[in-house]
């Protein structure tokens, strides 16, 4: 029993860890050294407000030291880093912000907007109607002027900006007089994009109008899985205050402190990273397009983000070649969307991107035997082990 436990997870090791190239867009590495604080001593341990439990000296120095990063790097007011996830941290910002019968402003699931905030999601539990934002599946990106005349008509009481699927950055400075005007409190969910807001690569949600920032830290931030909220005074000092008892308990403080240095590394790393995502993702979407794939916005650019889409008409045929794929050891996801953070993480730059979409074309375009990709994905791999943008490896 206890062998077959640790023969999965070595096994997984492996095969994930080692011999495959992962463009999951929701997924990264951590540094050697974050990994390794999540099972420290301090997993163990409750602390919780007021200080019920004794014994949490240095783990509330962590706490406040993390907090002090992360108001300094999203030039935030406040931070709470307690969300267990992304999910959990939609969760606090809506609950909070709008109450039974209010109304939610964001991207529809059809548009790439995150299922969990959308119809059947958290606002079924919260009791509120939803709202889509008039959206150009062209541009992939919420429409300016409709979305200001359907903010006035509808008069939302949250507006959530962000998305699952993300290319491009969202309009907030433009939208956000017409949320004032209705009296709508503004989030941004940057789960997908938070690293590359916090290299300053995409948007600044919290300067261009945003009362909160929120999302996971574990997309293109390289952190531990797990959410974060980025406030300003007054909406932050709010959130803050209600999260516990109702949202968060114990917070798991291996986690946060895991994070903690997570964020150490984007302050001095994050610039570089984050814009080497962005050319690895533009150089993949071009690599593609030339071989013919159906990939969006070319005449865009392909995508401003960490993220390529594939379009191949719908879920049965992303599902087709995600399985292909999967059987040579390249992993996506079904959309297809493509991701590039962790294989940027591993040191790729536009050169492997090249070679990334010719090994895809060799799956799905010459439709080549799967071992044979697979030892080409292998070589690639083993040549990108290391983790960079962080202290030491
Ligand atoms: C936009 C968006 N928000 C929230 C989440 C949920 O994040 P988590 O998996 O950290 O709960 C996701 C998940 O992929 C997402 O895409």
């Amino acid at each position: 029993m206890i062998t077959e436990i640790l023969n999965f997870v070595e096994e997984h090791e492996q095969w994930r860890g080692r011999e495959c190239i992962n463009l999951i867009p929701s997924e990264n590495i951590m540094s050697p050294q974050v990994r390794s604080l999540l099972s420290s001593e301090i997993g163990h341990r409750y602390t919780s407000p007021g200080r019920f439990y004794m014994g949490t000296r240095l783990i509330d120095e962590i706490e406040r030291f993390g907090e002090e990063i992360a108001m300094k790097l999203f030039k935030a007011e406040t931070a709470d880093l307690r969300p267990l996830s992304g999910h959990i941290a939609d969760l606090i910002f809506l609950a909070n912000m709008a109450k039974r019968g209010d109304v939610l402003m964001c991207v529809s699931a059809d548009d790439g907007g995150y299922p969990g905030i959308w119809r059947g999601g958290l606002p079924s539990v919260l009791g509120l109607e939803v709202e889509a934002f008039p959206f150009s599946k062209d541009r992939m990106n919420i429409q300016v002027n409709k979305a200001q005349e359907a903010i006035v008509k509808v008069k939302p009481k949250v507006i959530v900006f962000g998305a699952s699927l993300f290319l491009f950055p969202h309009p907030v400075s433009e939208l956000t007089e017409a949320a004032r005007a209705v009296g709508a409190c503004v989030g941004f969910d940057g789960s997908h994009v938070m690293g590359l807001i916090a290299g300053e690569r995409f948007q600044s949600p919290l300067q261009d109008g945003s009362s909160v920032l929120f999302g996971s830290t574990h997309k293109t931030f390289f952190g531990p899985q797990g959410g974060i909220i980025l406030a300003d005074e007054e909406v932050g000092t709010v959130l803050k205050e209600k999260i516990y008892p109702v949202f968060v308990d114990n917070a798991h403080w291996n986690r946060i402190t895991a994070l903690t240095l997570a964020l150490a590394e984007m302050e001095k790393f994050g610039s570089v990273y984050a814009g080497q995502v962005i050319r690895n993702s533009q150089a993949l979407g071009r690599a593609l397009d030339d071989y013919g794939f159906p990939v969006v916005g070319s005449s865009l650019g392909y995508t401003e983000s960490h993220q390529v889409l594939m379009n191949f008409g719908g879920y049965k045929r992303g599902r087709e070649v995600a399985e292909k794929l999967e059987k040579s050891n390249i992993i996506a996801d079904c959309g297809v969307r493509l991701g590039t953070s962790e294989v940027t993480r591993r040191g790729m730059k536009e050169g492997e991107m090249e070679k990334i979409a010719q090994l895809i074309k060799e799956v799905i375009i010459d439709e080549k035997a799967s071992s044979k990709v697979r030892a080409e994905v292998e070589d690639l791999a083993e040549e990108f082990q290391k983790v960079n943008y962080c202290f030491q490896t």
